[in-house]
């Protein structure tokens, strides 16, 4: 049982959980991730631990609001309680070499997974710049991230209430690949990392290879054992079938088959725009009450 030292909302619909899980925080390296099980009834998801203490035996996740189990932690998980299960680290911690001058992405609460590595990337003297692109009320380690990177560059899309959750979505996909652009015909990388939905990443690879520059991906299939045991993560790359948790989760943008990957992670799901739907009826009551 872990548990739970320390729990906050730190932006709107993203929850920073301090759970106590010394064999992962002993142990694990950037770009890795756990598979928690929080409830004797529930799924497995995976999460990434965002920042931890060996000494002192923890690890930080931030978790996103999206569909059930997410929801259900956010709402019933307390300080002092216990999560059921953290299974890892797992996967392939990211490369850690001197690439240069590194661009490191995060569209939504992907920025928290960027933050472990972008931080270990300049730590081993790179030049990073990261890029937050999120909706307004959505921006996490802000601070965090400045402290430990060379420069920290924050894009936010207000949400629009009159337009549906696709088309909000959209807006945020405009903005990111414009920003990249621009960053792109400015800086001269060796470099651009990314994690963030998968239709994203397929339109920042898009910018990406106009300018020929490499770019790595995080990818964010179904996964439920983590081990490469169920099959869920498989994804095609390089024309082979992978497993992301066992493979990745990091793997070379060129060699992605994106569509695949999209069309099996269903980008725009009912359900998703279902929660995006209550979402804004609770953002829209919180601003009523705050005026
Ligand atoms: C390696 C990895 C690291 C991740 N790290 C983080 C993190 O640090 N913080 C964070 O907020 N999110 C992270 N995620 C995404 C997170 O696992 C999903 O948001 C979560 O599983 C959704 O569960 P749900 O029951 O709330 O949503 P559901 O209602 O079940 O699903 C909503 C959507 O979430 C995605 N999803 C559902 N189940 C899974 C699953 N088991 N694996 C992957 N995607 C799923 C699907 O695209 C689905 O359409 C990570 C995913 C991967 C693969
Ligand atoms: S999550 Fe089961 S094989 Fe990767």
């Amino acid at each position: 049982m872990y548990r739970i030292l320390e729990k906050k909302e730190i932006a709107m619909r993203n929850t920073w959980y301090k759970v106590h899980a010394p064999h992962v925080a002993k142990k694990v390296k950037p770009g890795q991730f756990v598979i928690v099980r929080a409830f004797s009834n529930g799924e497995r998801i995976p999460l990434t631990p965002v920042m931890w203490d060996e000494k002192e035996g923890w690890i930080v996740l931030v978790v996103f609001t999206r569909g059930k189990t997410t929801a259900r932690m956010a709402a019933e998980l307390k300080e002092g309680d216990h999560i059921l299960n953290v299974a890892g680290p797992l996967g392939n911690p990211a490369e850690m070499k001197k690439f240069g001058k590194i661009l490191a992405i995060g569209a939504y609460t992907g920025i928290v997974e960027v933050y472990p590595i972008a931080k270990a990337w300049q730590e081993l003297g790179n030049d990073v710049t990261t890029l937050h692109v999120t909706f307004e009320p959505m921006v996490v380690l802000k601070e965090e991230m400045e402290k430990a990177v060379e420069r920290h560059v924050v894009e936010t899309v207000p949400i629009d209430p009159n337009l549906d959750f696709p088309t909000n979505m959209k807006n945020v996909t405009k903005r990111l690949v414009v920003k990249v652009r621009e960053m792109l015909e400015r800086g001269d990388y060796d470099l651009v990392f990314m994690v963030g939905p998968s239709g994203d990443q397929k339109a920042v690879f898009e910018v990406v290879k106009e300018f020929g520059v490499p770019m790595k991906a995080d990818l964010h299939p179904i996964m439920v054992d983590g081990t490469g045991m169920c099959g869920a993560c498989r994804v095609t790359v390089g024309g082979e079938v992978k497993f992301a948790c066992i493979d990745g989760p990091e793997f070379d943008a060129y060699q992605v088959d994106w569509d695949v990957l999209i069309a099996r992670s269903g980008y725009y799901t009912d359900m998703e725009q279902r929660a995006f739907r209550e979402y804004m009826k609770l953002f829209e009551q919180a601003s009523q009450g705050g005026e």
